[in-house]
């Protein structure tokens, strides 16, 4: 297996990774943890940012795969394909701002807008997880 093909599940173990850093970021803040909290959000964000460079190279160097299934999980695969692709454009300023806001400790506007961004940021991780196990696992080509 080369290097590009190789990329797909190392993506799957990033989302799956990010989304535990995510919900761990999550317990942290309901506690109170602060500290922790950041510490966990920030490492979320450094382990998305790394997914982000190796899915890029992944899609400038390999073909689209076709989704092999038949039948009714055909929608579901495209529906659960589409809200990924669409989500996961619109969280990475999502992320940014958040980020920002609770670095320059404006932490009203913070919970604001993370309140939207933790939720799509979590759906996006796990339905990547969702599509890869679909495309590559249970209906490979
Ligand atoms: C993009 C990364 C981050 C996300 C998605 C995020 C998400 C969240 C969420 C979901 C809450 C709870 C909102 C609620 O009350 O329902 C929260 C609160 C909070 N976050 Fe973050 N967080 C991020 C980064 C950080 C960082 C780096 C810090 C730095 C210290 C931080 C500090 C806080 C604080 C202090 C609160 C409590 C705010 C308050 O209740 O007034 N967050 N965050």
């Amino acid at each position: 297996m080369s290097l590009i093909q190789a990329l797909p599940h190392l993506n799957a173990v990033l989302n799956a990774v990010a989304a535990t850093f995510l919900a761990a970021g999550f317990y942290f803040i309901r506690r109170g943890e602060i500290l922790r909290h950041r510490k966990m959000m920030i490492t979320a964000a450094v382990i998305s940012a790394i997914f982000l460079v190796s899915y890029l190279a992944h899609r400038a160097n390999a073909p689209i795969f076709e989704f092999r299934g038949q039948g009714a999980v055909r929608p579901l695969y495209y529906g659960l394909l589409i809200s990924h692709v669409a989500l996961s454009v619109a969280i990475v300023p999502l992320v940014a701002l958040t980020l920002w806001r609770a670095l320059a400790s404006r932490f009203d506007r913070h919970r604001r807008i993370a309140r939207w961004t933790w939720p799509a940021w979590m759906y996006v991780s796990i339905s990547g997880i969702f599509v890869y196990l679909m495309l590559y696992q249970m209906y490979p080509s």
